[in-house]
């Protein structure tokens, strides 16, 4: 028999017998599917990266001669990337290892690595490994070891008592990402002149001498991203000398070692001279482009003391110091790249194939440079083109508008960022004709 009718529970007595903790847990349940601690106002959606936004537009684009000049990566004559025959022999060695297995690395990496990576950034007859004035961390790559040395410099650089870091203007895109997020003010300092597409070496040298003394100063140690201009080894000097005389802190940013000349060693040029006029410096070194191992990030990071009775005693206390920021931020670094490139770097006769493959990359790259100029030439292209074989590495920055950029993009399916810088990787002798007639009706037409 059913109960008499005001016997039945009302809804309110329903809900007033709930447990208070349980009816949270219904109204939380109940609410709008939309409900987060991350409204847009304070996590608006940020806009795409720029070069992957343009590697997306390109990847879709069904046009049968479209182009890519947004890549930061080497490509061979058939657009295609390559895998360096010498890397080929290394993992060769390294998985017929009967002992190979998969354990974790130190916190600062695979010693061999680290000190491989030392001799080739600062040569082997440099003071300041024979002096024990460096030490080393194995890193994520460029940016893993730009990101430590952004974050050591946070965290007890006090070489003045607000200390700014100056990037040249432009810079990798990235430096003002990495050194945003540790909270170090950026600023910046002149470098590329749009009228002689070279260096602005008096803007650059004024900026430096009345930048307040002890600044941060990031440095790209050759073939300059994005504009392919690199000071020449007596504006080098200057530079050192501005720095020295204003207590600057300088901070190389190494991505290209080898790949910009084809030869190690002048690559190096810059950084070594800096060393050998008694900096303390700070060095990311990438083994992204010179090995060609981009997705497995090998990369060093490098700390250089001073010549000094202190200087063991500061390398110590200083690599105790990043190896916590080391531990904190990745434990420890991935083993596969490093391990290819510490085979080369550790066996002479594979080092000397390493030296004939970057000379395949560099010189395919300096041949296209010279392909794309003298067409642009005889084709009577409104403008100068001499920059294109003065620059120099992985890109040019061909002063194309960011209109001509949108136009050619539109109208010819080359694709390239809108601050007109193209990948010399992209170009081939298949398509170099077809990007050079590109250009020269780009630049007529918007005139
Ligand atoms: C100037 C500069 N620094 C650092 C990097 C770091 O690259 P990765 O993290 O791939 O080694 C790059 C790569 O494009 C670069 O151009």
């Amino acid at each position: 028999m059913p109960p008499p009718k005001n016997d039945l529970p009302t809804h309110s007595d329903h809900f007033s017998r709930i447990p208070k903790v349980r009816l949270q847990q219904i109204k939380f349940h109940m609410a709008p599917t939309n409900s987060t601690a991350f409204q847009a106002e304070v996590v608006p959606k940020a806009p795409e990266d720029p070069l992957f936004g343009l590697m997306a537009a390109y990847r879709k684009d069904t046009f049968e001669r479209k182009v890519d000049l947004g890549i930061g990566a080497y490509r061979d004559d058939n657009a295609k990337p390559w895998v360096l025959p010498v890397v080929k022999k290394a993992d060769d060695v390294i998985r017929s290892d009967p002992d190979l297995n998969h354990e974790y690395l130190p916190i600062a990496g695979l010693q061999q690595f680290t000190s491989a990576s030392q001799r080739l950034i600062l040569g082997t007859d440099s003071s300041a490994i024979k002096e024990n004035r460096i030490t080393s961390l194995q890193t994520i790559s460029g940016t893993g070891a730009v990101h430590l040395g952004a974050l050591f410099l946070r965290k007890f650089y006090k070489g003045n008592s607000d200390p700014n870091v100056y990037f040249s203007n432009p810079t990798w895109a990235n430096h003002n990402q990495i050194f945003t997020n540790v909270h170090l003010p950026i600023k910046t300092y002149p470098y590329f002149s749009a009228e002689t597409k070279g260096l602005d070496f008096e803007g650059m040298i004024s900026s430096l001498e009345s930048a307040p003394e002890g600044s941060i100063i990031l440095l790209h140690a050759c073939a300059h991203n994005p504009t392919g201009v690199d000071p020449t080894q007596e504006q080098w000097k200057k530079i050192a000398e501005v720095l020295k005389a204003r207590q600057h802190f300088p901070f190389f940013d190494c991505a290209y070692q080898g790949f910009a000349s084809g030869s190690l060693n002048q690559d190096a040029w810059a950084v070594r001279y800096f060393v050998e006029q008694g900096f303390e410096l700070l060095i990311a070194q990438s083994y992204a482009k010179n090995f060609g191992l981009y997705g497995e990030r090998a990369g060093c990071f490098h700390f250089v003391t001073s010549p000094g009775s202190d200087a063991t005693d500061t390398v110590t206390r200083v690599a105790s110091q990043l190896a916590i920021l080391q531990r904190s931020e990745i434990s420890n670094p991935p083993i596969y790249g490093a391990k290819i490139a510490s085979t080369v770097l550790n066996d002479d006769a594979l080092f000397a194939e390493w030296e004939d493959n970057l000379r395949t990359m560099s010189g395919r790259i300096i041949d296209m440079r010279k392909s794309l100029r003298t067409k642009l030439e005889e084709l009577g292209t409104p403008g100068t083109w001499n920059h294109i074989t003065d620059q120099i590495g992985m890109f040019s920055f061909t002063g194309l508008t960011e209109k001509q950029v949108l136009k050619i993009r539109e109208d010819a399916h080359v694709y390239m960022t809108k601050n007109g810088r193209i990948s010399m990787a992209g170009i081939n002798t298949k398509n170099v004709d077809y990007v050079a007639n590109a250009i020269d009706k780009v630049v007529r037409e918007t005139q």
